[in-house]
């Protein structure tokens, strides 16, 4: 298990990681995720002993490793930019760990075999990194990592330099492996699909702080902020600034510029009149009949995916993507009346804080 108790990093004057409150249970698939620059990689290194930590605790398993150098963590890393040695065979790639620290030949041998049957790597270990895929090649480097058995397994982007369908075949072959060597991992990625995916629990960083954390669908369902609702979930959340208005008990109304209004129970009074935002998912917006729903709109554009077809109507300004059946009979130029489940309606306040509860 690890912690990290407000975790602080600067380079030079510049704050990287702002008081960072992190807790990784044993054996759990966390993963950090968020935009380029807001501090996933060094939040990693610093875990792996690679970057100091300038305040803050770093607890594993109950001690505090902040002084430990990296080769004492038991911890391993695996970079985006896996470079193999190129003279090396397969073999010798993942038992170059094991012959460094005088390993008897045949217990090396035997350790890489059985690290390769995990990986699937068994028919290839003759081989040199050349003559492999980029996938193969990745399941190298995850092998050299985990033949050190380590407790803890880093990845930092791990997938990004590959094709998306060998991507979405390793999504799985992580997921998979993580269940056999049940070792804790903690995985960086600035891709939300990765996250949602092989997440335990998700981490969401922004600005070197934590945004929020959860179960992947606890961060679909209930954002608390709108830089999450806009960051999990594709095509992102719709967000749509409007003005609350309290008409009658128990109820709040809303209205907007695009023609919208909507009514949101709101038993307790939570939602302060005036402006705010209106957070939307494309998959809560159902087309209805001509006149009804709670507002109309002109698509622009039709996107058809097969199972389903995403329409944005509305205009430049303020498009809004709706999901649609795929076969839906739409065209660009026709005009639509959209209606917003309420259940699934957010709130934001202008500083992009959620508020709730907005439906009873
Ligand atoms: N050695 C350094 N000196 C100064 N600033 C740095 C240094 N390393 C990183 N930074 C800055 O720290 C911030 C966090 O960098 P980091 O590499 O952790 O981002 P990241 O979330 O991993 O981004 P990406 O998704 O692009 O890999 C960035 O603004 C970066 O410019
Ligand atoms: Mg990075």
């Amino acid at each position: 298990m690890i912690n990290l108790r407000n975790v602080r990093k600067f380079y030079g004057a510049l704050e990287v990681i702002k008081g960072v409150d992190i807790t990784v249970e044993d054996g759990e698939f966390a993963v950090f995720v968020g935009p380029s620059g807001c501090g996933k990689s060094t939040l990693l290194r610093m875990i792996a002993g690679l970057e100091g930590i300038d305040e803050g605790d770093l607890i594993l398993n109950g001690k505090r490793i902040n002084d430990v150098p990296p080769d004492k963590r038991g911890i391993a890393m695996v970079f985006q930019s896996y470079a193999l040695y190129p003279h090396m065979s397969v073999a010798e790639n993942i038992g170059f760990s094991l012959s460094l620290k005088k390993v008897p030949e045949a217990e090396v041998r035997r350790q890489v075999e059985g690290v390769a049957e995990i990986l699937q790597l068994t028919d290839y270990l003759d081989r040199r990194p050349a003559a492999l895929s980029g996938g193969q090649r990745q399941r190298v480097a995850i092998g050299r990592a985990i033949i050190k058995k380590p407790a803890l397994i880093l990845f930092d982007e791990p997938l990004s330099n590959l094709d998306s369908a060998l991507r979405v075949q390793m999504r799985a072959e992580l997921q998979r492996l993580h269940r056999e060597l049940k070792a804790t991992v903690v995985y960086v990625t600035h891709d939300q699909v990765e996250a949602m995916t092989m997440a335990d629990r998700i981490v969401v960083l922004n600005k070197g702080v934590v945004a929020q954390e959860g179960a992947p669908m606890a961060l679909y369902h209930e954002p608390d902020n709108e830089f999450v609702a806009t960051f999990i979930g594709s095509p992102k959340m719709n967000i749509i600034p409007v003005t609350a208005t309290r008409p009658a008990g128990g109820k709040v109304h809303l209205d907007s510029p695009i023609g919208l209004s909507l009514d949101l129970a709101d038993a307790n009074g939570a939602v302060p009149q005036g402006e705010a935002k209106l957070g939307i998912r494309p998959e809560h917006l159902k087309i209805a009949a001509e006149g009804q729903g709670n507002f109309s709109a002109e698509v622009v554009i039709v996107e058809r995916l097969g199972v389903e077809t995403y329409m944005t109507v509305g205009s430049q300004q303020q498009p809004i993507v709706v999901r649609a059946e795929g076969d839906i009979a739409v065209r660009s130029g026709d005009r639509v009346a959209l209606t917003a489940d309420p259940a699934a309606c957010h709130l934001f306040d202008s500083a992009g804080k959620v508020i709730r509860p907005v439906t009873a």
